[in-house]
């Protein structure tokens, strides 16, 4: 989360929420369709191509960034240049799919990094198309 400092982050408002806030040092926009909703510190955009414009039009220099939850990846994925991704070496259950199809998009592994932490082990790696 720390690299998107300085940009502005597009999420949904289950992500949102699950942060408890709008973080701070960064614009947030949240992309969701009801239009009562409020969420502090963030601006609200009702489709992610709105969310987009919102973010360009924001006095933030950084990057923007596509940050979840499984639609806002989806819809989201050919807009970006680049995907950062942690790729955590255990299988889980879950409930929420990153696009099964992410691979078609970026094919160029730029960077990579193994660690662990907690006893699980990861690879943090930047793609580019
Ligand atoms: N591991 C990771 O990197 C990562 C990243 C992100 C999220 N997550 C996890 O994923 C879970 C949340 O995922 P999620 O997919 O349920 O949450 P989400 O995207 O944050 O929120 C889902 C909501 O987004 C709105 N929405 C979705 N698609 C939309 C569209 N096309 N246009 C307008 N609004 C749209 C809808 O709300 P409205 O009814 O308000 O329109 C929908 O109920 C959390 O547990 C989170 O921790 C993990």
């Amino acid at each position: 989360m720390d690299q998107t400092k300085g940009g502005v982050m597009i999420e949904g408002p289950q992500c949102y929420h699950e942060l408890s806030k709008a973080l701070e040092g960064r614009g947030t926009v949240v992309v969701s369709r009801q239009t009562e909703k409020v969420f502090p510190g963030a601006e609200r955009a009702s489709n992610l191509e709105a969310a987009l414009q919102v973010a360009q039009g924001m006095p933030w220099v950084g990057p923007i960034w596509i940050t979840g939850g499984e639609r806002i990846y989806a819809e989201g994925l050919v807009h970006c240049e680049k995907l950062y991704i942690t790729r955590i070496h255990r299988d889980f259950e879950g409930d929420r799919k990153f696009p099964m199809d992410w691979a078609q998009h970026f094919k160029r592994l730029t960077w990579s990094k193994a660690g662990s932490f907690e006893g699980l082990n990861y690879t943090f790696e930047i793609w580019e198309r």
